[in-house]
């Protein structure tokens, strides 16, 4: 397979985010997010055990900061020509207010470096990095998030006018999830409350950024990100499938069809009858968004099966771990034939908006042996999804570009650094990049 069977127009990119490569954590001015905040926090008040794994900290990252020229090259070695990255918000407003020149300054040096070596820049300004004097106020809790958004993405456009492509936010269904209802990730906040109110705000704020944007230079491209995974019961007993109904509900659907004009699930599962007291009359037309484009950001399958001992829900996921072998170093399943699922099934929902993959790709522990790295399984990867992706677009899907996770390798949450998802291996102690055998690969398949 070759990339031009894609088409001539087909957009191939790669993608990084702020938190996990920049490193510069204190650096120039910038303000503490809610990351640099976890990194440093410990599981509980009684544990000695730290939130992230082996207790790594962003600021030992890939230092994108200073290298970003040497990674932008290497982005355009490999023959991409477009490069999706976000915004460290924290670095703009470190106090949630004031502007920091330096932080301004050194968004304009990486999208005017993009522009000189004619590499497109894809901007996410919300890459689950929120200032911490925000989240202090309650964060995305707090209905007052869609004004501190909105001043925040008004200075970016305003000040990065050299940006046409836009997303306001990367899946928000992770970010809600793992932060504000499990507690895994940043802030680290649990329950239902903090949920609802939190997935709430973070469908209202595409829309009210959407529209802002929009009023700024109607000319932009905004769209967003979503995070979908292909759900499957582990049988096809009623009890199974409907628990594999409830968890695509509650990880692809809650997110999604409230922006598409859909709503909320609501009549579906009762709990979600909860999120009404944080709903104002206004809402429902504020959630329906005309995006330019939907991202979308698939990794895996996830199989799902009746739990009675589940006091909500009743529902389990079944760990790939003890369905197979084929593994990332995520521990997830690879499975190509889910994003061809993906595709399909949003296709079905004829909303009339192209659509783009903004991340997909797979870890491993990748290791540097006499100057090479050998990722064949990571290759295979890629070639076994893009092939499900060209079968997707046969048939009809309205799929406008692909971007690979992630250029380099880097800071993975709250698994730390040893995940590496880069088409560039990164030591993380002398900060040397050095391509992995994927990059090659993408050098040969996009030439
Ligand atoms: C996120 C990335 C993350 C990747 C792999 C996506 O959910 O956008 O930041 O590194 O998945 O876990």
């Amino acid at each position: 397979m070759k990339a031009t069977e894609f088409g001539e127009s087909f957009i191939w990119g790669a993608a990084i985010s702020a938190a996990q490569t920049e490193s510069a954590a204190m650096a120039d001015g910038k303000g503490v997010s809610i990351w640099d905040e976890f990194c440093l926090a410990q599981k509980g008040l009684f544990s000695s055990k730290f939130r992230i794994k082996n207790k790594h900290h962003l600021n030992y990252s890939s230092d994108f900061y200073v290298h970003f020229k040497t990674d932008i090259d290497l982005l355009k070695s490999m023959g991409f020509k477009h490069f999706r990255f976000s915004i460290a918000w924290s670095r703009i407003l470190p106090d949630g207010e004031t502007i920091n020149p330096q932080g301004i300054a050194f968004y304009q040096s990486v999208i005017q470096y993009c522009i000189d070596v004619e590499i497109e820049p894809w901007v996410t300004l919300y890459h689950w990095d929120l200032p911490a004097v925000l989240e202090k106020k309650g964060g995305w809790t707090n209905r007052a998030i869609l004004d501190w958004f909105a001043l925040y993405a008004t200075i970016c456009v305003t000040n990065f006018t050299k940006v046409k492509q836009w997303m306001v936010l990367n899946e928000p269904s992770v970010f809600v999830g793992a932060g504000y209802f499990f507690g895994i990730h940043a802030p680290g906040k649990t329950g239902f409350n903090n949920f609802f109110k939190a997935m709430h705000h973070a469908n209202l704020c595409i829309g009210h950024i959407f529209r802002l944007i929009k009023s700024i230079n109607p000319e932009l491209k905004v769209g967003s990100t979503f995070s979908f995974t292909h759900v499957e019961s582990i049988d096809d007993q009623n009890r199974n499938v409907n628990a594999a109904f409830l968890a695509d509900l509650l990880i692809n659907r809650l997110f999604f069809e409230p922006i598409i004009g859909l709503g909320y699930p609501k009549e579906e599962i009762k709990i979600l009858k909860q999120i009404e007291k944080y709903i104002l009359p206004e809402d429902a037309l504020n959630l329906k968004t005309p995006l330019d484009f939907i991202g979308i950001q698939t990794y895996t399958r996830e199989v799902f099966k009746w739990n009675p001992l589940n006091p909500v829900l009743r529902i389990k996921q079944v760990p790939a771990k003890l369905r197979t072998t084929e593994l990332t170093a995520m521990d997830w399943e690879i499975y190509p034939p889910s994003i061809y699922h993906v595709l399909k099934k949003i296709d079905a929902y004829q909303t009339g908006i192209p659509l783009i993959i903004t991340e997909n790709g797979m870890a491993l522990n990748d290791k540097l042996v006499e100057g090479e790295i050998k990722d064949d399984k990571r290759i295979a990867y890629f070639k076994a999804h893009l092939e499900q992706v060209k079968k997707a677009i046969n048939e009809g899907v309205d799929l406008k570009g692909y971007f690979a996770w992630s250029l380099i390798d880097n800071f993975e949450w709250a698994e730390g650094y040893h995940p590496r998802f880069g088409l560039v291996h990164i030591d993380f102690a002398s900060k040397q990049r050095t391509l992995k055998q994927s990059g090659h690969w993408f050098k040969l398949f996009l030439r």
